[in-house]
């Protein structure tokens, strides 16, 4: 049986402040999930303040990017030892707004899907849990290529690290069309495409297939979190805008209890 996970991603949001007001928030009532792994991505100048806030509680933090490479001139750039230093148990990698960004540059989403790979190779090496986020366009998903755009990121992770290696590792279908739009993705479709990806990884090593945590992200809320969860593929949420309401957030984190 897997346990279910919710990760709160902040994005660019918060202030040492509003900051404390949510983290006394979720502590407060984090006995009602306490079966649950729940995990916090801030901002990174914050995360000193959120270590600090979770180091004696259940719950833990990471970060919501991270550099392929150890150290260096790379201006903004965060690397695993220093997620290490702050005690991060996860990552954030490839996050759909990372890719837009980057897509910008003109990196073709293929040769991204190749710098998440050594991303989550780098994250593993580590010691820390990537939580590789995938999701088709609104343009793809109307073209009905969910499964295409999944199974290449899959493949080329399975490629470069070998199946094993994703048993260390959480798996995020985000829908770019159902993030921060209030429209998410029925529980049949998110159920759908988690079967999808379970069974793309199936055919490597089944086992790895049935212990990997698959998150479902895109417009979860209170009262939508609990049938998103009770999908037998849907193992835990990766919040958005909701984690950044302590309610909201906690309300999230007890419908995944019974999931
Ligand atoms: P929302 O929950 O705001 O739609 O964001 C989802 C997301 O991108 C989490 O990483």
């Amino acid at each position: 049986m897997r346990k279910a996970l919710v990760a709160g991603n902040w994005k660019m949001n918060g202030s040492s402040d509003s900051n404390k007001h949510l983290l006394e928030g979720i502590i407060k009532e984090s006995a009602s999930f306490s079966s649950v792994d729940v995990a916090l991505f801030p901002p990174s100048v914050y995360l000193q303040q959120v270590q600090e806030a979770l180091v004696s509680t259940e719950l833990a933090w990471g970060t919501q990017n991270l550099s392929q490479f150890e150290k260096g001139a790379y201006t903004g750039e965060i690397s695993a030892p220093m997620l290490n230093d702050f005690g991060c148990s996860y990552v954030l990698i490839g996050h759909s707004e990372r890719r837009c960004l980057y897509a910008e540059i003109g990196l073709d989403q293929l040769i991204l899907d190749y710098i998440i790979a050594e991303k989550y190779a780098v994250a593993i090496q580590a010691g820390i849990t990537p939580i590789i986020c995938i999701g088709e366009s609104p343009e793809e998903h109307e073209q009905g290529k969910t499964e295409e755009v999944i199974a290449r990121l899959v493949d080329i992770v399975i490629a470069q690290n070998g199946v094993q290696a994703l048993s260390q590792a959480v798996l995020a279908y985000e829908p770019v069309w159902a993030i921060g739009t209030g429209k998410s993705a029925t529980p049949e479709w998110a159920q759908e495409v988690h079967s999808f990806m379970r069974e793309r990884i199936y055919k490597h090593d089944p086992e790895t297939a049935e212990s990997i945590q698959i998150l479902y992200g895109g417009s979860v809320k209170g009262d939508n979190a609990a049938p998103l969860f009770s999908m037998p593929d849907i193992d835990g949420g990766l919040i958005g805008g909701a984690s950044l309401d302590a309610d909201e957030f906690v309300k999230i984190c007890q419908a995944a209890v019974s999931y």
